[in-house]
């Protein structure tokens, strides 16, 4: 195993991808965790995850742009572990524009084929950013039919 602490610029991110590589890490990881899509919060979200932790102490949030049960944008916050934000990254990516009934049937393992693998203690890693996802759309379906409840909601 490997440190990957204070490597950020552009020579130490090719030693980062060689150490990467060599641990295991599939190309599709090394990418989403060098360049996390959706790592941010949205404004005027209609679906929010709240904090989800992992058993590990790692936490995940994601947010969701909803029109009519279509997902038009998707986006996450998690703490700094490869396995979380690469599928953090991965799923939000993969939920933009499906219908809500479509993300429902996403799984971890359909997260983790999508990146080609995560090593064995980083599985859970995408079971974290799929329970994200579905207390996201458990929000969103929530309040889709009276979002004014949202406003109160947020001031508690
Ligand atoms: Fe636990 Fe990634 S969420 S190590």
């Amino acid at each position: 195993m490997h440190s990957y602490e204070g490597k950020t610029d552009r020579a130490e991110e090719r030693d980062m991808k060689e150490l990467l590589t060599k641990d295991g890490y599939s190309a599709i990881v090394i990418d989403h965790w060098l360049n996390p899509r959706n790592f941010r919060r949205l404004e005027n979200y209609d679906g929010y995850s709240q904090r989800i932790t992992s058993p590990c102490g790692d936490a995940m949030w994601i947010w969701l742009k909803v029109n009519d049960n279509l997902i038009q944008n998707a986006a996450y916050v998690s703490d700094i572990c490869i396995g979380a934000v690469s599928s953090g990254s991965m799923l939000t990516e993969m939920v933009k524009g499906k219908r809500i009934t479509e993300a429902l049937r996403i799984s971890p393992d359909d997260i983790l084929r999508a990146l080609g693998g995560l090593p064995e203690h980083f599985v859970h890693c995408a079971a974290l950013a799929n329970t994200a996802l579905k207390e996201a759309i458990r929000d969103y379906n929530a309040y889709k039919d009276a979002p004014w409840k949202r406003l109160y909601q947020q001031k508690c």
